[in-house]
C-alpha cells in the first residue's frame, strides 16, 4: 500500500468518516499489509479503526471478515472482538469512488484499547496460556459459522503450504535442508492431515494481531484483531500459528509452546490425532513466513525491515528442527491431559497381565524383594556431597546396608530427585535461567560386580555401547521388545566392558538369556556397582545417550515415556517415604507455629539441601543464594560440617568443664581483633550477644540509657527489641522506650542530612541524644550501631561519623558497641571487621550469624576493664554458649575464611559486583544508589524524585526467584535490595546475578513504571 496515495490520506479518512458514519474524528495512520488503516479518535474519547481497502478489492472477502465479527459478537457476547460499526445507511461495508474513479470499500470497527503482544515483556506462561485460551475461545465461537469466501486459495493457509516447494531455490543449502525437513514430513502425512477437523479459523494470531491489557504486572490477552487471514481450514493450524509467534525469542521454544496449547485446549478440546501434527505445522507456518520474506526481499531488495523480521523466524526454525518431534508431541499431549505417550495405557495393561520377577533378570541372586535405597535430594543416608562422591565410603555404606537386609536387593530411584548429578553436563539454560536434570528415570539395583543380567523377555539389541568416564553409563545395552500391539525398550546401564564387546546390534536374545554382567567400579562409569534399569516406550532418536535423568519441569512426560519398572516386577516398595506437601507444611505452620513467623516469597520454597552458594528445593532445583550471610563460608561447607559431626560424636557439654575447643576458638578469634578487645564470652545468637553487651555496658557505667540508630535492629530479646527502632517504630511496635534515644538514620543518600558535613551533622544528632539523657539527670550507658546498617537498607556510615560519635559518647562516659552480627568475619573485604573501616576501636564487639555458618554460636568481645567490671560476683552461665561442638564449628569457620582467602574474595568479587551494578544504574535510573562494602551490598530503588519504589523492588525479587536467584529487600521503605551471599560467591555467580538483573530491569513493569 502506498501511503502517500491521495486516496488513502488522513484528510480523506476524516472526510469519509464524516460522510459515511456521521462521525467527526481525528485520523492517525496505522500499519496494514492490504488495507489502509487509521486509528480514529473523537472528541467524545471514542476510538475506532477505519479501514480503506485497496482498489478493486473483492467485496466478498471483506464481507467474510465483517460477517465473522458480527457472528462472533452475536453468538458469544463474552468474547472480545472488534465491533462492526454500521454506516449511516446501516451497512457494514460502505463504498466510495476514489480520485481515479475506482471503487473502494470502507469499514469502521471499534478500537480495542491495550498494547500489542510484540511489545510485551516478559511474555510469561500465564500470558501465553491466555493467548491459547483466546484463540480457542474464538474457534469455539466460530463453530457453525460459514462463508463461501472462507474456502479460498490462500498462501497463508497451512493446508496449502506445498506452494513453497516452488520457491526453495531462493534459499541456501542449509536453509533448504531445514525447509525440506518440514515440507517432506507434511507431504508424507498429508492424507491423514486432510481429514482432520476443519472450521473457519482466525489463522493469524501473530505477535502484532494480539491485543494485551495495559496491566504491566499481570497483563491479560484481550482480543485478536485483523481477521483478514480467516480461512476454512484445519483447526489445529490455528494452534500452530499462535504457537509459532508466541515462542519466538525463547531459548526453549517447546517449553514456551506448552501454555499456549494448554490454554487452547481448555477452551476448545483438541483431539489426539490433531496434536500429532502440531509440531510439524508450527514448522510449516515458519516455513511459509520465511518463504514470503524471501519473495518480498526480491521485490524490495533495500527493505532492511524484511531482513530484520525474518531473522527470528529463521532462528526459531533451526531450533525447532533440532527439537525432537516425538518428544514435542508427547509434551503437547500431556498439555492436553492425554497420556504423554500414546502407548502408556497399553503398556500398563500389558505389564499387569504378564508376570515377571527380578529373579528373571538376576537369576544368580534369587531375590525378588527389594529394600529401598534413598538417594533423593533430602536423603540423610547419602549425606554430604563430598561423602556421596567418595566411592569407597559409598560402597562401604552400601555393603553395610546390604548386610542388614540380606533377603532383599537394595534398589530404588524411579522418579527420585537426586542431588548427585553435579557435573555441568546435567545443566542447561532454559527460558527461566539455569536448569538442572535431577529426576532419575530408571531403577538402580545395587548388586556386586560381575552379576549376570538376563533378558526378562525376548529382545533385540538396538544399542550396545561402552563409554568411559565417570557419571556415564559405562557399558550400555538397550533391548527392543515386541508385544502383540506395541514395542518398548529396556535399558541396562553400568555393565562391564567385556559384556559390550561380546554383543552386536540386532543380536536377538531369547527370554532368560544372559545379556551381560555388571561392571566393576573402575569401568561402570558411575558410583558403586549397580544396574541402571530403565523402561522406555520410545527411544526418541537417542543412540548411546538416552537420558537416565530428566528435568523436573518435564517429569509428567518422562514418566509416561519411561514407565515404572515396578509395574513389571511387581516390586512396589521402590517408592521411598513421601514427604509432606508444601501445602501441608504451610497449613501445619499456620495452626501450630507462631503466626509472627513469616515465609519468604508469594509461593514459598521448601529447601532441603545446601551446597556452597546454592540451595536446593525438594525437586533438586538449585537456587543461587545472594542473601545468606549466615552460610558464611558456603552452605554446608564440608570442613565445618565435619568439625561439628566429629566433636558431637565425642562430647558436648558446658563451659564448667575444661575443654580445648573454647580456648582454641578464643585464640582464633582474638587473632582477628584489636589487642584492646581481649576478653570473650560465648553465647548462642546475635540477640544474646547484644543482650550481654548491654548488660556489660550498664554494669560498667551504672547507667541505663542506650543510644541507637533509627531503623537499627539488634535482636529479638526484650532488651534488644527496646533498642531496635526497626521493630518498635515498625508494624506492631509502640515507639522508643524511656531509656532508648534514637538518632536519625545516618543515610547520606536519602536521609535527613546529605552532601557536605553529613558525618558531622549526624554525629551532632548523637550529641543531641546525649544532651537529652543528661537533661533528665541521667547519663549514657552505651552507643550501639552496625558499621553498615543492614535492616536500615545497607546504609554505609558517612566517613568520620563513627569517630566523632565515639568521641562524644566516651566524653559522656558511655561505652561504644559495634554490632558485627551481620558485617563481621571478613565480609567487608577491605577489613575483617566493619568498625575497622572507620578507624575506631569499640569497647564491645558483638559477633553472630557468620560465626557458626548456620550453627547457633555467637560471641561478645570486650576490653579487660569492661569484662572485669561485669564479673562482679554473679556467675555468667550459659548452658550452650561455648560448648565444644559449637566452638569446633566456629573455629573451622574462621580457619576456612583464612585458608580459602575468603576475605580477599569478598573484596575482589564485591568490588566487581559494585562497579558492574553502578554501570547498570547508569542505564536503569531506578537503581538510585549502589552502596556497601565487600560482599555486603545494597541497591536502593527509587523513582526520578528519589522516592522509594517498594512495589518494583518486590517485583524484581520475585522475578529473580523465578530465575533461580534468591535476593532479599530491606530498609524502612522496603526498597533496598540486599546482596550478602556466602563468601564463596564467584565471578561467574556475580555475572549470573548481573545478567538476570539486567534482563528483569528491561521488563515492562520496571521500565514503564519509572516516573
Ligand atoms: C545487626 C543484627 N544484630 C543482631 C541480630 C540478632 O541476631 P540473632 O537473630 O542471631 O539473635 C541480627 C539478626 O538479624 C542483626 O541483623
Amino acid at each position: 500500500m502506498n501511503y502517500s496515495d491521495k486516496n488513502t490520506s488522513k484528510a480523506l479518512a476524516e472526510k469519509l468518516l464524516l460522510e459515511n458514519y456521521g462521525i467527526i474524528g481525528f485520523a492517525q495512520k496505522l500499519p496494514g499489509e492490504i488495507d489502509a488503516n487509521f486509528k480514529i479518535e473523537t472528541a467524545q474519547k471514542t476510538s475506532y479503526v477505519l479501514k480503506i481497502s485497496r482498489a478493486q478489492e473483492d467485496i466478498a472477502y471483506l464481507d467474510l471478515q465483517q460477517k465473522l465479527l458480527q457472528y462472533a459478537a452475536k453468538s458469544n457476547p463474552e468474547i472480545c472482538v472488534p465491533e462492526v460499526v454500521l454506516d449511516t445507511k446501516g451497512k457494514a461495508i460502505s463504498t466510495f469512488e476514489d480520485e481515479n474513479g475506482q471503487q473502494r470499500s470502507l469499514r469502521l470497527l471499534s478500537w480495542i484499547p491495550g498494547r500489542i503482544w510484540s511489545s510485551v515483556n516478559p511474555q510469561l506462561d500465564e500470558l501465553r496460556f491466555g493467548l491459547g485460551l483466546q484463540c480457542g475461545n474464538l474457534t469455539a465461537t466460530l463453530q457453525g459459522f460459514t462463508h463461501q469466501k472462507a474456502l479460498r486459495n490462500f498462501d497463508w493457509d497451512l493446508a496449502q503450504a506445498l506452494w513453497v516447494k516452488e520457491h526453495v531455490h531462493l534459499f541456501s543449502l542449509s536453509e533448504i535442508e531445514c525447509i525440506n525437513y518440514f515440507l517432506l514430513e507434511f507431504e508424507s502425512n498429508k492424507k491423514a492431515y486432510d481429514v482432520l477437523r476443519k472450521s473457519v479459523i482466525h489463522n493469524d494470531a501473530n505477535d502484532n494481531n494480539i491485543v494485551v491489557s495495559d496491566d504491566l504486572i499481570t497483563p491479560k490477552v484481550k482480543a485478536l484483531i485483523d481477521y483478514g487471514d480467516a480461512v476454512y481450514s484445519q483447526i489445529i493450524n490455528d494452534v500452530a500459528i499462535a504457537c509459532a509467534y508466541a515462542i519466538l525469542h525463547h531459548r526453549d521454544p517447546l517449553t514456551a509452546a506448552i501454555p499456549v496449547v494448554k490454554g487452547y485446549h481448555s477452551a476448545f478440546k483438541l483431539a489426539e490425532e490433531e496434536l500429532d501434527f502440531l509440531y510439524n505445522l508450527i514448522g510449516i507456518r515458519l516455513v511459509i513466513s520465511v518463504c514470503k520474506s524471501a519473495i518480498n526481499k526480491i521485490k524490495e531488495p533495500n527493505n532492511d525491515y524484511l531482513l530484520i523480521s525474518e531473522k527470528p523466524a529463521w532462528e526459531l526454525l533451526y531450533k525447532w528442527k533440532n527439537t525432537n518431534k516425538d518428544f514435542a508431541s508427547y509434551q503437547f499431549r500431556a498439555a492436553c491431559n492425554y497420556n504423554a505417550h500414546p502407548k502408556e495405557a497399553a503398556f500398563q495393561q500389558w505389564a499387569f497381565n504378564n508376570s515377571f520377577s527380578l529373579v528373571d533378570v538376576f537369576p544368580s541372586i534369587q531375590k525378588s524383594k527389594i529394600h529401598p535405597l534413598d538417594l533423593s535430594v533430602s536423603s540423610k543416608w547419602i549425606g554430604h556431597e563430598v561423602e556421596f562422591n567418595d566411592l569407597d565410603l559409598f560402597e562401604y555404606k552400601l555393603q553395610k546396608l546390604q548386610k542388614e537386609h540380606t533377603d532383599a536387593i537394595l534398589a530404588g530411584g524411579y522418579l527420585e530427585p537426586r542431588p548427585l548429578y553435579t557435573s555441568t553436563d546435567f545443566d542447561s539454560i532454559g527460558n527461566n535461567g539455569r536448569m538442572s536434570r535431577t529426576i532419575h528415570l530408571g531403577v538402580d539395583y545395587w548388586l556386586p560386580e560381575k552379576t549376570p543380567i538376563h533378558a526378562f523377555l525376548d529382545g533385540e539389541v538396538v544399542v550396545a555401547n561402552y563409554c568411559e568416564g565417570f557419571k556415564n553409563y559405562g557399558g550400555l545395552i538397550i533391548l527392543k521388545h515386541q508385544t502383540s500391539t506395541f514395542e518398548f525398550y529396556s535399558l541396562y546401564g553400568h555393565l562391564s566392558k567385556e559384556s559390550i564387546e561380546q554383543i552386536k546390534k540386532q543380536q536377538k536374545f531369547k527370554k532368560g538369556a544372559c545379556i551381560g554382567y555388571l561392571g566393576s567400579q573402575d569401568e561402570n562409569g558411575s558410583w558403586a556397582t549397580h544396574l541402571h534399569f530403565q523402561l522406555m516406550l520410545s527411544i526418541l532418536g537417542f543412540e548411546n545417550d538416552f537420558p537416565g535423568v530428566a528435568y523436573h519441569e518435564q517429569i509428567e512426560v518422562w514418566k509416561s515415556i519411561c514407565p515404572d519398572p515396578a509395574l513389571l516386577f511387581k516390586t512396589n516398595e521402590t517408592e521411598i517415604k513421601v514427604d509432606s506437601s508444601n501445602k501441608e507444611l504451610i497449613d501445619y505452620r499456620k495452626q501450630h507455629l507462631g503466626k509472627s513467623l513469616s515465609l519468604q516469597y508469594k509461593v514459598p520454597i521448601k529447601m532441603v539441601r545446601g551446597a556452597g552458594v546454592y540451595l536446593m528445593d525438594e525437586h533438586g532445583t538449585k537456587y543461587l543464594d545472594t542473601v545468606n550471610n549466615v552460610a558464611h563460608v558456603g552452605h554446608e561447607h564440608y570442613a565445618v560440617v565435619k568439625a561439628g559431626q566429629e566433636q558431637m560424636a565425642l562430647i558436648n557439654t558446658n563451659t564448667r568443664y575444661l575443654h580445648e575447643n573454647i580456648n582454641v576458638l578464643a585464640k582464633e578469634l582474638l587473632k582477628t581483633l584489636p589487642k584492646k578487645l581481649s576478653v570473650l564470652h560465648f553465647v548462642n545468637s546475635g540477640s544474646e550477644a547484644n543482650e550481654l553487651a548491654l548488660r556489660m555496658a550498664k554494669s560498667f557505667t551504672g547507667q541505663k540509657d542506650i543510644i541507637a540508630s533509627e531503623v537499627g535492629y539488634h535482636g529479638n530479646t526484650n532488651a534488644c527489641i527496646d533498642i531496635s527502632s526497626y521493630k518498635f517504630d515498625g508494624k506492631g511496635g509502640s515507639g522508643a522506650p524511656e531509656y532508648t534515644q534514637i538518632f536519625p538514620l545516618p543515610d547520606a543518600y536519602r536521609g535527613a542530612y546529605r552532601g557536605s558535613n553529613t558525618a558531622e551533622n549526624y554525629s551532632m544528632e548523637v550529641g543531641r541524644c546525649i544532651e537529652k539523657i543528661q537533661k533528665k539527670g541521667r547519663n549514657v550507658a552505651a552507643f550501639i550501631i552496625e558499621p553498615i546498617i543492614s535492616c536500615g537498607g545497607q546504609i554505609e556510615l558517612p566517613e568520620g561519623f563513627l569517630e566523632a560519635s565515639y568521641q562524644k559518647i566516651r566524653a559522656a562516659g558511655g561505652l561504644c558497641i559495634s554490632d558485627e552480627v551481620q558485617t563481621g568475619c571478613g565480609r567487608m573485604g577491605k577489613t575483617y571487621w566493619g568498625f575497622q573501616l572507620h578507624g575506631v576501636v569499640p569497647d564491645i564487639v558483638t559477633i553472630g550469624k557468620p560465626l557458626g555458618n548456620g550453627h547457633p554460636i555467637a560471641a561478645v568481645a570486650c576490653t579487660q576493664e569492661v569484662a572485669d567490671t561485669f564479673a562482679n560476683g554473679m556467675e555468667f552461665f550459659n548452658t550452650f554458649g561455648g560448648n565444644p561442638v559449637s566452638c569446633a564449628i566456629a573455629t573451622e569457620v574462621l580457619k576456612t575464611v583464612e585458608r580459602e582467602q575468603l576475605q580477599k574474595n569478598a573484596l575482589v568479587i564485591g568490588d566487581y559486583l559494585k562497579s558492574e551494578l553502578n554501570k547498570l544504574a547508569m542505564e536503569f535510573p531506578i537503581l538510585g544508589n549502589v552502596r556497601g562494602q565487600g560482599l555486603f551490598l545494597g541497591i536502593e530503588l527509587v523513582d526520578s524524585k528519589q522516592n522509594p519504589v517498594p512495589k518494583q523492588t518486590d517485583y524484581l525479587l520475585n522475578r529473580m526467584k523465578e530465575y533461580g536467584i534468591l535476593m532479599s529487600s530491606d530498609g524502612p521503605d522496603h526498597n533496598v535490595l540486599k546482596i550478602k551471599p556466602p563468601l564463596v560467591f564467584s565471578k561467574e555467580n556475580a555475572d549470573e546475578l548481573l545478567s538476570t538483573l539486567e534482563k528483569i530491569l528491561k521488563e515492562d513493569y520496571m521500565r514503564l513504571s519509572f516516573k
